[in-house]
């Protein structure tokens, strides 16, 4: 069983902690590092702390990808949002809760926020993560570079009864 909370500004040293685990810096490719005490607190993000019996073990971001004011994901339609996911402790990892909490990412972004389509831009060579995603229903897009970053974007677009 998953518990998902908003996260909170005592969250950050574990969110840098968990952002520099050598499991996820494998994965992260050249992005800047997230500057966590702004990330919580902008209003087009939700960052939730995945909890196991109180302990917790990993960060989901979802993200409207339209209002995200960068532009990182390039001239998106108002309605696309996209998911960051990783578990932070290593004895967390392949038990069933990377899904759950990417049920709850997905179920925020189409029940409460009208989601119309929702994007991953995993690195190509993330081969577990893509394997993830495809078994969660997650469809191929095509290769894009981000950056200096080679990724492969996948979505999920709305249901069609929700
Ligand atoms: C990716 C990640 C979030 C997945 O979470 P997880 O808890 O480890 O994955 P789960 O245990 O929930 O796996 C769920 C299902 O996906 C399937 N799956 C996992 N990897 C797979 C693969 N390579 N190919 C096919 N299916 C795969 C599993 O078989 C499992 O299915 P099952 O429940 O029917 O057995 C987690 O492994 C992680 O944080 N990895 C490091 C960081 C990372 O890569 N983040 C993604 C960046 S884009």
């Amino acid at each position: 069983m998953v518990d998902l909370r908003l996260a909170v500004a005592a969250d950050i040293p574990t969110l840098e902690r968990w952002e520099a685990a050598a499991h996820v810096v494998a994965i992260s490719g050249d992005d800047e590092p997230w500057d966590w005490s702004v990330e919580i607190d902008v209003p087009w993000q939700e960052v939730w702390i995945a909890e196991v019996e109180g302990r917790g073990i990993g960060v989901v971001v979802l993200l409207d990808a339209h209002a995200e004011p960068s532009g990182y994901w390039g001239d998106v339609s108002p309605g696309t949002y996209a998911i960051d996911i990783w578990i932070g402790e290593p004895d967390a990892l392949h038990r069933g809760y990377g899904t759950l909490m990417m049920r709850h990412a997905l179920d925020r972004a189409f029940s409460e926020h009208d989601a119309q389509e929702i994007l991953i831009d995993p690195l190509e060579t993330n081969t577990d993560a893509i394997g993830f995603y495809k078994h969660l229903g997650f469809m191929e897009v095509g290769p894009r570079r981000f950056g200096t970053d080679d990724c492969l974007v996948l979505q999920m677009d709305r249901p069609a009864r929700l």
